[in-house]
């Protein structure tokens, strides 16, 4: 399977998965990128079984919507059981760098309040160490040069991505060649730096579940324990 096709047999397997487990009011949270429009356009068949979703992005609630899937804004619901996402890196603890399409701060907060996250990616995503894919970060537009110098000062190299406006209003800094291999601890410095809204690394909430595509079909590999 090439990585186009192993992206669509992983949201296929995710559709499998969650399929059995909806009841007529879940609310499933759904992330954003290539593998999780898959996903979308696949929960379209079985949209009469549950009755919304929560989107991680503009982009994602309006491919929902084009399918008439109920969206629905994340404070007027009650628990989510399921969050759906694809993801730019994933090492074997589920630790994820997410955030390629500029969505992490809505998909790293759908992810908090779901009880499950299912991440859906293929062979490509998976890493030993994180690290590899620039580390996306969510910056207040004036905190720029500020957080820019905070990053150098932790051993990154920041790169301003150009042209990118976030749902929120804000700006992307990529980091290169950051010492990833301690993921919680880099989540929380970089989160401790005034102006930074939040950084693509999900360590303190992995995945529950990933479905990774390989060549020879879905591998099913659960978090292990801690
Ligand atoms: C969006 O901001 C990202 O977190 C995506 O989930 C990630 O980039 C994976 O995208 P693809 O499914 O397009 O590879």
């Amino acid at each position: 399977m090439d990585q186009d096709q192993q992206k669509q047999a992983v949201a296929q397997a995710a559709l499998d998965y969650l399929a059995p487990r909806l009841e007529r009011d879940s609310i499933i949270g759904v992330g954003t990128g290539s593998t999780a429009n898959y996903f979308i356009d696949l929960l379209a068949e079985i949209h009469t079984e549950f009755d919304g979703a929560v989107a991680s992005s503009e982009a994602t609630a309006e491919r929902l919507k084009a399918h008439g899937i109920p969206v629905y804004d994340l404070n007027s619901v009650g628990p989510i059981e399921f969050y759906v996402d694809g993801a730019d890196e994933t090492n074997p603890h589920l630790e994820l760098i997410k955030g390629g399409g500029a969505a992490l701060t809505r998909e790293k907060i759908v992810a908090a309040v779901a009880k499950t996250f299912i991440c859906i990616a293929d062979a490509s995503k998976q890493v030993e160490t994180l690290g590899a894919f620039p580390l996306p970060v969510e910056v207040i537009p004036m905190a720029r040069s500020h957080v820019g110098r905070e990053i150098v000062r932790l051993g990154g190299d920041p790169v301003y991505r150009d042209g990118v406006t976030t749902d929120n209003g804000n700006i992307i800094i990529d980091i290169y060649n950051m010492d990833l291999s301690r993921p919680i601890v880099a989540e929380e410095q970089l989160n401790q730096i005034v102006g930074v809204v939040t950084n693509g690394l999900f360590a303190r909430r992995p995945a529950d579940l990933l479905l990774l595509g390989t060549d020879s079909g879905v591998e099913h590999i659960e978090r292990p324990p801690a």
